[in-house]
């Protein structure tokens, strides 16, 4: 496993924007663009790339927004890689490595709040945030 910070090897361009695709409601090719040519080029977030060998299996994007508080905003594992621990191995570079000591929260659907669950964090429903759609919240303590 390596984690590796983007902007980097720009082949690698359109899997990070299949995988962001993969977190993101609704995906546009100029949303998923914006995302990374916005986001994280230009407004501070990070954007970490999860390599099995030569593979580019994941990604995790993320913002300090507080000091003592970080916002993950994008988290994708390719679906063959689903269900094998990139995720988790993703949110723990974060968490040693990257925000040592302070909280991380994401905001995410029924779909993958059980990820964050099993990986400690504290979830608090939003409620419908969007019609049809309810979103949560997850903590994590430092
Ligand atoms: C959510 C996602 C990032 C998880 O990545 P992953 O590599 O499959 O997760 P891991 O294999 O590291 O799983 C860690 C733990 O969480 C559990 N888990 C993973 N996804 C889960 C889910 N959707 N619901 C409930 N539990 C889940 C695993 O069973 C595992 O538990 P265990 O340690 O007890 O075995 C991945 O499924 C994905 O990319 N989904 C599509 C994009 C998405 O929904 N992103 C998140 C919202 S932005």
């Amino acid at each position: 496993m390596a984690i590796v910070l983007w902007p980097g090897d720009i082949s690698y361009v359109d899997r990070i924007q299949s995988l962001l695709a993969a977190a993101v409601g609704n995906p546009s090719e100029q949303s998923v663009m914006a995302l990374l040519n916005g986001t994280y080029r230009e407004s501070g977030a990070r954007l970490d790339m999860i390599f099995d060998g030569p593979e580019l299996v994941g990604v995790v994007g993320s913002l300090r927004i507080h000091p003592g508080l970080a916002e993950i905003l994008h988290m994708a594992v390719d679906a063959p890689y689903r269900g094998k621990g990139w995720g988790r191995m993703a949110i723990q570079h974060l968490r040693t490595d990257v925000y040592p000591d302070v909280w991380l929260m994401a905001e995410t659907d029924r779909d993958a709040v059980g990820f964050y669950a099993q990986l400690g964090f504290h979830v608090t429903s939003l409620g419908e945030k969007y019609p049809g759609r309810e979103r949560f919240q997850c903590v994590l303590k430092p």
